[in-house]
């Protein structure tokens, strides 16, 4: 591997996976408290003389978004922006990493990358105003959309599912916000082609199919054979401070080609997800 590979966010739940995927020594990795992505300075000594740049690092909590938006601003859109003013100055590809949170979910059908943003909430904005921070300084840049992510190194819908179900006898879970699924560990590989192949342009990627989150928990504990009751509910009886999108659906018939494999449905990946916690 003769491309010097720098990876931002080494430490959280997507990550992870690349810094494993890759094996340590083949990526220079950087996170916080170390490493500050708002920090111009730590910022451009990161990047020096990388030939790709994998941008993990984002400000990531949803609900304390809408009261941090400056926070989520500097990590999600400024940050990005000096990330690709530092990359157009220096010539290096950029893999950036985006969310379905810049759409509000009314959509009746699968989003597609033609599909105009209308973010939902404080976290959506800040990370739509990234993306367009990024295409305007630096077009050597491939950023993907994901939605719906879990990892085994993450808060998420999967493992609070399980979390909450040795607590519990009973869980609700939302009937009325469907998306599909989607390992960590399948995004990293397509990261890995990025990252071969220097795409550009804007991706989204998910597991194939989708499901309510009601559906998926019932899927989820079948295969764990938990025994705690899930009950069907709606999402406004959640308070919440943040928005969430009711549709999360990706349509990914813009990246399929570039993949090695047609994208799995999303119980696949799943199944082997949980068999990798089951011991
Ligand atoms: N999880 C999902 O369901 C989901 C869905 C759609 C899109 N995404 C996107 O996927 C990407 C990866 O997110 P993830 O799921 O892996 O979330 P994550 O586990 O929260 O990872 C984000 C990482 O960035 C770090 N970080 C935060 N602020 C930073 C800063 N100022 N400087 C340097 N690093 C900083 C975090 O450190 P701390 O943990 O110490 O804060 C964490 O290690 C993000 O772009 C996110 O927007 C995630």
């Amino acid at each position: 591997m003769g491309n010097k590979i720098v990876l931002l966010g080494a430490k959280g739940m997507l990550g992870s996976e690349v810094r494993s995927l890759y094996g340590e020594e083949n990526i220079k990795a950087f996170d916080l408290p170390e490493f500050d992505i708002a920090d111009l300075a730590q910022l451009k000594n990161a990047v020096d003389k990388a030939d790709v740049v994998i941008n993990c690092a984002a400000y990531t909590d949803v609900e304390k978004a809408e009261s941090q938006y400056d926070l989520a601003y500097k990590v999600n859109a400024e940050a990005v922006e000096n990330l690709a003013k530092i990359a157009a100055d220096k010539n290096f590809y950029v893999i950036h990493i985006s969310t379905d949170f810049v759409f509000d979910g009314n959509k009746d059908s699968f989003y597609d990358e033609t599909d105009i943003p209308r973010p939902i909430n404080a976290y959506g904005r800040s990370k739509f105003e990234g993306e367009l921070l990024l295409m305007e300084n630096h077009q050597n840049c491939g950023i993907i959309r994901v939605q719906w992510t879990y990892g085994k190194n993450g808060n998420n819908f999967i493992s609070k599912l399980i979390s909450l179900s040795k607590q519990r006898d009973s869980l609700k879970v939302v009937d009325d916000q469907f998306g599909s699924p989607t390992w960590t560990q399948e995004a990293a590989k397509v990261i890995h082609i990025f990252a071969e192949n220097r795409h550009c342009g804007l991706f989204h990627y998910s597991a194939a199919g989708f499901a309510s989150r009601y559906e998926v928990a019932k899927f989820v504990f079948e295969k764990m054979h938990l025994k705690t009751e899930i009950i069907p509910c709606k999402t406004d009886e959640f308070k919440s401070a943040a928005a969430r999108p009711a549709n999360s659906r990706f349509c990914c018939h813009k990246i399929q080609p570039l993949l090695d494999k047609p994208i799995e449905m999303w119980q696949k990946p799943l199944e082997r997800f949980l068999e990798t916690i089951r011991q």
